[in-house]
C-alpha cells in the first residue's frame, strides 16, 4: 500500500490498542512481518501540555519504522499542537482515532461520537492536515453511531476531501462493540466512494480471514488487533499466505515459549522488573491460550514476583505440555471468552477495556 512516499512492504498492520502496542509488542510484530505498527491512542491535550506519562507512550527507536501514533482529541488548538509536537518525533503516519466507543473518551466527545458530526469531523482532520506538511494524517472510524445511523461514506469523504492520507474502517457501530460481526459489504462501499487507500478492521483471527477481505471485499490493507495478541505469528503466515499460498505449520510450543520470554525480556528491560513483570502478565496468557491447561498457567502467574519466577513457570508449563501431562483442553471455551473481553480473567470491576 502506497501512501505517499511510505511504501508499506506487508498488507497486515498492527491496530493501536491501548496499554498493548508500547515497544515490546511493536518489535516482535514487526519482526514477524507486520507492514506497519501504531502506538496507543495518546491524548493531543496530553501531548501540547507536555504530560510525561502521555509523552513516553509514543516513544519509539528508529528500527520500528515504519510506525504510526496515534491522537485523541476533539480541540483543533490541541490537536494541531500536537500535530506540531509529533512531527519532530517524525513518525510515517500520525492517526486520528475517531472509533473508540469506551465512555470515558465518548463522554468528553472524542473518539466514536465524533462520527455523529461529519462537518466537525472534516474541519478537524484539515487543521491536522494543515499542521502536518508532508506527514500523513490517517483516520480510523467505526460505521457510525448505530445500525440506524450508518454515515461511514459521508465520513470517509470528508475525510478524503480534508487531506487524509487513508482510512482505517473498522466495520462496526459504536454500538456493536463485539457483539456483531464486521459489517464487511462496508468495505466494498467505502472502496467505491473515495480514491485514498482503504483498511479494512474487525474480527481478524487468521491469515485467511485478511486475504479474504482483500481479495472479496476489495480492501487495500488489513488491520488486526485481538488477532495479534499472543499472536505475531499471524503476520508471517498471512505474507506466506499471499506470496506461496501456504501458511506454514506453526506456531509449536516451544515457538510460543520462545516469543513469550522474549516478551518478557523487552518488557523488563524497557519498565525495569516490577513493571516489566506486571506488563507482560495479560501478554503470556495470549501467548498461551490456544494450548492446553491455560487454566493452570492462570492459576499460578500472578504469585509471580520477578522475572526469573516467571520464566521458570512459563518453562514448568511448557515442559508439562510438550509431555502430555495435562489433560484439559479447554482451548474452545477460552476463545469464547476473550472474543468477548480479551482480559477474560478479571472481573467486570477490574477490566479497564471490554
Ligand atoms: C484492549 C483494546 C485496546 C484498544 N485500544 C485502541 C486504541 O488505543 N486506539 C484505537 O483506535 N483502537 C483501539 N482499540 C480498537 C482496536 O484497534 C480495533 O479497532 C478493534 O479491536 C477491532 O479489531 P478486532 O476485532 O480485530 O479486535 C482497542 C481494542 C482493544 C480490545
Amino acid at each position: 500500500m502506497k501512501i505517499g512516499k511510505l511504501d508499506l512492504k506487508h498488507k497486515l498492520l498492527v491496530a493501536p490498542l491501548a496499554d498493548i502496542t508500547d515497544a515490546a509488542f511493536r518489535t516482535i510484530a514487526k519482526e514477524f512481518g507486520a507492514g506497519l505498527t501504531f502506538t496507543q491512542m495518546v491524548s493531543a491535550k496530553g501531548v501540547v501540555k507536555n504530560n510525561f506519562e502521555t509523552l513516553r507512550l509514543l516513544v519509539f527507536s528508529r528500527t520500528e519504522k515504519p510506525i504510526g501514533v496515534q491522537l485523541l482529541g476533539n480541540d483543533p488548538f490541541f490537536l494541531r499542537g500536537a500535530v506540531n509536537e509529533l512531527k519532530n518525533l517524525q513518525p510515517d503516519v500520525i492517526d486520528f482515532n475517531c472509533g473508540c466507543p469506551v465512555d470515558k473518551v465518548t463522554k468528553h466527545n472524542m473518539g466514536a461520537s465524533l462520527l455523529d458530526d461529519t462537518k466537525k469531523l472534516g474541519d478537524l482532520i484539515r487543521e491536522m492536515v494543515a499542521e502536518a506538511g508532508d506527514m500523513p494524517i490517517s483516520v480510523k472510524l467505526r460505521l457510525g453511531k448505530d445500525a440506524r445511523n450508518i454515515n461511514i461514506i459521508d465520513n470517509v469523504k470528508a475525510a478524503q476531501d480534508n487531506g487524509a492520507a487513508f482510512v482505517t474502517v473498522h466495520a462496526r457501530t459504536k454500538v456493536d462493540r463485539y457483539d456483531e460481526e464486521p459489517k464487511w459489504e462496508w468495505i466494498t462501499k467505502v472502496k467505491d466512494s473515495i480514491q485514498i487507500p482503504v483498511v479494512a478492521n474487525g474480527s481478524i483471527f487468521t491469515p485467511n480471514d485478511a486475504k479474504n477481505i482483500i481479495e472479496n471485499y476489495g480492501a487495500d490493507s488489513v488491520m488486526v488487533a485481538r488477532g495479534a495478541l499472543g499472536n505475531p505469528f499471524i503476520f508471517d503466515g498471512f505474507n506466506k499466505l499471499m506470496e506461496f499460498g501456504t501458511i506454514p505449520e506453526y506456531p509449536t510450543p516451544e515457538e510460543i515459549k520462545d516469543v513469550a520470554i522474549k516478551h518478557i525480556n523487552l518488557l523488563v528491560q524497557d519498565y525495569g522488573e516490577a513493571n516489566g513483570i506486571n506488563k507482560v502478565k495479560k501478554h503470556i496468557i495470549w501467548y498461551f491460550r490456544n494450548l492446553p491447561a491455560l487454566d493452570q498457567l492462570i492459576d499460578k502467574i500472578f504469585a509471580c514476583k520477578n522475572r526469573d519466577e516467571l520464566i521458570e513457570l512459563i518453562s514448568f508449563h511448557y515442559k508439562n505440555i510438550k509431555t502430555n501431562n495435562y489433560e484439559s483442553d479447554a482451548k474452545e471455551n477460552f476463545d469464547k471468552l476473550f472474543n468477548s473481553k480479551v482480559q477474560f480473567w478479571l472481573s467486570e470491576e477490574d477490566s479497564i477495556v471490554k
